[in-house]
């Protein structure tokens, strides 16, 4: 069978800073225009499989959503329901629905599978989350930020809690268009170390900062945008105990953002775990703005299906 030539999405390093510059002025444009009813529709006669192993709400209604106003047909599987569950191999599974099928959105633990994915099979993959990176939520992020602060270069953010996937594809991206980062996490939680190494590198390069940070009172200082997350990841709820009592200091609450900038923006890639991560009071502050976030998934996941479809 002849190899096509394709592109994917399996780390938010696959793309240059003007390449997500472009998927986030597609995005506007797209998100504008969906809101005068009108969809582009490229995909049209297009059948893209959402291939998920761990749970979700927002991306997978959001792709499911995304592929159907751009004239495309979704289809969702559960791996569980897949001769994957008993032992099928990764090839041979991205060999098969390469025959059937001209996407693969795919959610699961190992970044390793979903490059696996992307080498066995001739259609793009497009990485949903892994434990390891999160482009999507991360490109969402990106355009939500512009349309509250008007730009990227120069902003300062601040992400607190644990050094994961979220984390990981923060560094990377945010430093990519031009924003200064810093992960404040406890010890022993920081983000990947290649991850830390190549956001440092995007940062020397453009005369930024990517830092790690132990003392969330000190981190958020001038911080225009304040992230978190859960501080245990789907397939870490074992520790959750143990987490809680260590991450206790990085809460976002009102003492914490009280001293970072006075028109900072509150962020959460969403599920929450109210009075965790970030207490309710801060979750409907004026200035969080996760329902936002929330539905630029949509818009976000749009431009990226036409960056490798169109
Ligand atoms: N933020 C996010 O990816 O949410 P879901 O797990 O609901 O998809
Ligand atoms: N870090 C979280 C993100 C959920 C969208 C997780 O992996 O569970």
């Amino acid at each position: 069978m002849e190899r096509k030539k394709k592109k994917d999405l399996l780390g938010l390093k696959d793309l240059s800073g003007q390449e997500i510059e472009e998927i986030i002025s597609w995005a506007e444009k797209m998100k504008e225009n969906s809101k005068r009813g009108v969809e582009e529709q490229f995909l049209k006669g297009k059948c893209i499989a959402l291939l998920f192993t761990k749970p979700s709400t927002r991306t997978r209604v959001s792709f499911e959503v995304a592929i159907s106003d751009l004239g495309g047909y979704p289809l969702f599987l559960s791996a569980q329901d897949l001769q994957l569950s008993r032992g099928e191999t990764i090839e041979d599974t991205a060999r098969v629905l390469s025959c059937y099928v001209d996407g693969l959105v795919i959610r699961t633990f190992a970044q390793e599978e979903i490059e696996e994915y992307a080498r066995s099979g001739d259609i793009p993959v497009i990485n949903a989350l892994t434990d390891k990176f999160h482009p999507c939520q991360i490109l969402a992020d990106i355009l939500t930020i512009k349309e509250k602060k008007g730009r990227l270069p120069g902003l300062k953010l601040v992400y607190l809690g644990d050094g994961n996937n979220v984390a990981n594809s923060i560094l990377i991206g945010m430093t990519k268009v031009g924003m200064d980062v810093t992960i404040c996490c406890p010890p022993g939680y920081e983000p990947a170390e290649d991850v830390i190494a190549l956001a440092q590198e995007i940062a020397n390069r453009s005369g930024l900062t990517a830092l790690i940070s132990h003392n969330p009172g000190e981190a958020v200082q001038g911080a225009d945008v304040l992230y978190t997350d859960v501080w245990a990841s789907m397939g870490q709820e074992r520790d959750q105990e143990e987490r809680a009592r260590i991450f206790g200091p990085f809460q976002i609450n009102s003492r914490l953002i009280s001293r970072a900038r006075e028109d900072a923006i509150i962020m959460h890639c969403l599920p929450a775990h109210r009075g965790e991560e970030i207490t309710d009071e801060i979750m409907s502050h004026p200035r969080c703005v996760i329902y936002d976030q929330a539905e630029n998934r949509l818009h976000a996941q749009k431009a990226v299906l036409k960056f490798l479809y169109q």
